[in-house]
């Protein structure tokens, strides 16, 4: 396998370092703006010098983003190149355009590190397909929020500063908003959904509602009651029905998703036959990411290529009530507890308090568990 690697930041540089030894593949080509010169690889600033070399027969796209990474990613399998992508903002974005695409090409797509890191989620969620109906995807899907949450709740630190610590260690995007908006894990469980489904969810209505208010005063009422707050993604198929959002949670001590350090991740299926299976790990950084993206690669050469069909659109319904935990402008007619100054409230519309939150963006919202 000739490699045309594009992007040398931390994926990239970890995907050249694992390929490097293995006989069964070679990066022949480095996309890179910045002056840099390797052994063994040439460099370029022109990613048609890539797509124009007969010999490269898989993109690998690790810039990240959605222009020009789109651009690239279409040409290449345009041309008939086998493309792994870490980018889950381009596959969930572009999911009606690539996967139609990449079918009618017959070329290859995997994009297995987009979701979970180096965890082997969308690959087993394929497996899991093979045999039964998969229920539910969801889960901790972003170890920048979830290390912030962890290191406030276990070490008492600011938003702050653990935000600050995961941008040091290389977990957060290059824009850190992505990560605490909710924004990344958004674009993984789309990704996730559509494939644990086979189908294309409208993403239009399906919100997000991330970390970026939460303060002290919150994880203290928090731990005063036994919960842990995490950042939670939740795609479920009911009888032809699909739900699916991105929001804070409260767990109980004991939950497995409460015990969650650092910057991993807990994602969990439940298929109609095996019942839930949870995957933990490192769900960021450069080896764990580059990992995936070598096993995709390692399965092209076995022929393997999406997980699943192109499937159906669907309207994405979140009808579901559930209690939320409020801090910042919740009606007080509308509220069944107080929490020493946060409203707990009454049982509510999963897509109606994510449309009040869009018009009072200062509060902090968690949902309570059921
Ligand atoms: N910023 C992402 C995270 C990187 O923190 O999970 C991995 O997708």
């Amino acid at each position: 396998m000739r490699i045309g690697l594009l992007g040398f930041g931390t994926v990239g540089q970890g995907v050249y370092e694992l390929t490097g030894p293995r006989p069964d593949m070679q990066v022949v080509w480095v996309l890179c703006r910045r002056p840099l010169s390797l052994p063994d690889a040439k460099v370029t600033h022109d990613f048609n010098d890539i797509l124009l070399d007969p010999t490269v027969d898989t993109v690998v796209e690790a810039i990240g983003g959605l222009h020009p990474a789109r651009e690239y990613v279409l040409a290449a399998i345009r041309a008939g190149k086998n493309v792994v992508t870490a980018n889950k903002a381009l596959v969930a974005t572009f999911y009606d355009e690539l996967l139609p695409l990449t079918l009618e090409k017959g070329t290859l797509l995997r994009c297995t590190a987009s979701v979970g890191g180096g965890i082997g989620w969308l690959s087993e969620l394929e497996r899991v397909r093979r045999i039964e109906t998969v229920r539910s995807v969801g889960g901790i899907m972003n170890g920048t929020c979830n290390y912030i949450l962890d290191a406030m709740t276990r070490r008492g630190l600011s938003y702050e500063d653990a935000l600050a610590q995961t941008q040091a260690l290389g977990y957060a995007e290059a824009d850190p908003t992505t990560d605490v908006d909710g924004i990344d894990t958004w674009h993984k469980l789309i990704v996730s959904a559509n494939i644990a489904f086979g189908v294309s969810l409208d993403i239009s209505a399906i919100p997000a509602a991330g970390i970026r208010r939460i303060r002290g005063e919150d994880v203290a009422r928090f731990r005063a009651r036994g919960y842990t707050c995490k950042l939670i993604s939740r795609a479920q198929a009911e009888e032809g029905a699909y739900h699916a959002y991105v929001q804070p949670e409260l767990f109980p001590q004991g939950a497995p998703e409460a015990a969650v350090p650092e910057n991993y991740n807990l994602i969990t299926l439940v298929g109609s036959t095996s019942g839930r299976q949870s995957f933990l790990g490192q769900g960021a950084g450069r080896y764990p990411t580059a990992y995936n993206v070598v096993q995709d690669c390692v399965d092209f050469l076995s022929g393997r290529g999406f997980y699943c069909g192109y499937g159906p659109k669907v309207p994405v319904t979140n009808d579901r009530p559930m209690r939320y935990y409020v801090r910042g402008g919740w009606p007080r007619e509308r509220t069944r507890e107080n929490w020493d100054g946060a409203a707990v409230t009454e049982p509510v519309p999963v897509a109606q308090m994510h449309r009040w939150l869009k018009e009072n963006p200062e509060a902090f919202i968690a949902a309570l568990p059921e």
